[in-house]
């Protein structure tokens, strides 16, 4: 039984397997394609959300005030660390299972299994929390039409318990009042159809909303800038380093979705160029985005009135700094059109993620550790549709009654998890096979990928202890689904 746990599948065994014609992707995506698959699953929710409360900070964490800027660093190096050790695997084993193949081939089945289960976190409990702030912005934004979406058909029962007379207003069924969140189920199964479609399809739309969110982020820049006083800057870190910390931990959020670039490795041209640029290159151009973002941000709204401001307003921290800002002239139409991005924003990495999880799930079932029909691919459209429908339906309803808060910390916890198992691979993988052909190669072995486990350990370190006690939770879950079906059904099992 050890034995099957702890073995490792090669890395020649991987590469073939993935060369079975009946079960391969279309390859069609080139390295521009691949740099806005990274921005759209970057940019998002954390930008456009989280940075409100990383700067204020909230009753269970200290803000980080201008020193946001600091927390957009030190978040970017951790995540640095983490996209040159994911940039070597995607070159080296360009298989869609990302992080979790490349545990197959160096840690074994065992912490593979563990991994796939805990990517379904960072993929799917990721996208319910960007799902439900989608929904949050998109009511914001038609609101601005003058279209007023009822609050019981826009969020769940635990926000609405909080919002006083929603549960009156909502209709009732045998007395218990109807709750759910029709627009973030409706957002879900719009993208999981384009994606059941195709890959070259979902690409396009993809770009043509990483060019909007560009675009929003930087016209929110340049009309900011103008109403910058340098003098808000200070103090910098109203909090010390216990803020600029919680900082950190929280607008990690912001930056996951560069390693999911890795996901889609087997419909890439050619994978051994295109994935490293277009993780390496995603993560440089977010980060230059962000702190230039931060800057103004904290530039525009003083700290002293930030943490004075409504939960409401600080989550939507962009649109308030230029309500803040109080320009005369045409600043709600400012306002509406930063809204607008931000839906689109949103929108871009949802479909990033929901792409990501389904090619997990199709990689776990060709080694047997799912059920066979997760890795059908579609006779005409060539996608795992299967599996992308299960995920979009899973995350949809999901979406319907949950709250975004947990959501993040979840999402984070796992991520970081993810990361750290991908800087030990490389470390394993370079003392076992140090001659393998590396179309791109980690420099400074073993010192940067140490540094990227303690990084992100220490990011971890940062969260609530429940999202501890949730994540250990999962874990266990998964060790049960595992022992009932993939342990017996591992491919790997028949060659031992
Ligand atoms: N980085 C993604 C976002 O901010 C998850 O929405």
């Amino acid at each position: 039984m050890f034995k099957q746990l702890f073995k490792t599948k090669s890395i020649n065994a991987i590469m073939h397997e993935s060369e079975d014609p009946n079960k391969q992707l279309k390859r069609s995506l080139g390295a521009f394609d691949v740099v806005l698959l990274g921005i759209g699953a970057i940019v998002g929710a954390g930008i456009f959300a989280t940075i409100g409360t990383a700067a204020a900070g909230d009753l269970a964490r200290p803000g980080a005030g201008p020193a946001l800027m600091l927390s957009f660093v030190i978040t970017a190096v951790a995540c640095g660390f983490a996209a040159l050790c994911y940039a070597e695997f995607a070159a080296m084993v360009p298989i869609s299972g990302s992080a979790y193949t490349y545990s197959y081939g160096t840690l074994g089945e065992l912490v593979a299994w563990i991994i796939g289960w805990d990517l379904i976190i960072e993929y799917a409990v990721g996208n319910v929390a960007v799902a439900v702030s989608w929904a949050n912005y998109f009511k914001t934004f038609v609101a601005g039409f003058g279209i007023h979406i009822p609050g019981w058909m826009s969020t769940d029962y635990r926000t609405a318990a909080k919002i006083p007379g929603l549960f009156e207003s909502a209709p009732h069924i045998l007395g218990v009042p109807i709750v759910c969140n029709i627009p973030a189920i409706g957002i879900v199964a719009l993208i999981t159809t384009v994606l059941v479609i195709g890959i070259k399809e979902s690409s396009r739309m993809n770009a043509v909303m990483v060019i909007i969110k560009i675009i929003i982020l930087g016209f929110f820049i340049f009309i900011g800038v103008q109403y910058v006083k340098p003098e808000n800057w200070s103090p910098f870190a109203p909090n010390g380093w216990s803020g600029i910390q919680a900082g950190a931990a929280v607008v990690f959020f912001a930056y996951i979705g560069f390693d999911a670039v890795s996901t889609v490795a087997e419909e890439v041209k050619n994978p051994k160029r295109d994935l490293p640029v277009g993780i390496i290159g995603s993560l440089i151009i977010c980060t230059i985005l962000y702190i230039t973002v931060a800057a103004v941000f904290t530039g525009i709204i003083p700290y002293k009135a930030l943490v004075k401001m409504l939960a409401t307003q600080q989550a939507e921290p962009l649109t308030m700094a230029i309500h803040y800002a109080n320009i005369e002239k045409y600043g709600n139409l400012f306002v509406g059109i930063i809204a607008f991005g931000s839906v689109i924003a949103h929108t871009a990495v949802l479909l990033v993620f929901q792409l990501g999880q389904p090619r997990i799930f199709f990689s776990m079932a060709r080694d047997g550790l799912l059920p066979p029909k997760f890795a059908e691919v579609h006779p005409k459209f060539r996608t795992p549709y299967f599996a992308t429908i299960l995920t979009g339906t899973a995350v949809g309803v999901t979406a319907m009654f949950t709250s975004i808060d947990e959501m993040v910390d979840l999402t984070n916890i796992g991520t970081l998890f993810a990361f750290i198992l991908v800087c030990i691979g490389i470390l394993i993988l370079r003392k076992r096979e140090p001659d393998r052909p590396r179309a791109f190669k980690v420099p400074f072995v073993p010192f940067l990928p140490l540094m990227g486990i303690a990084a992100c350990f220490y990011l971890m370190l940062g969260l609530p202890w429940i999202t501890w006690v949730r994540f250990a939770g999962w874990l266990i879950l998964g060790m049960l689904v595992y022992r009932s079906y993939g342990f017996k059904h591992s491919k790997l099992k028949s060659i031992i």
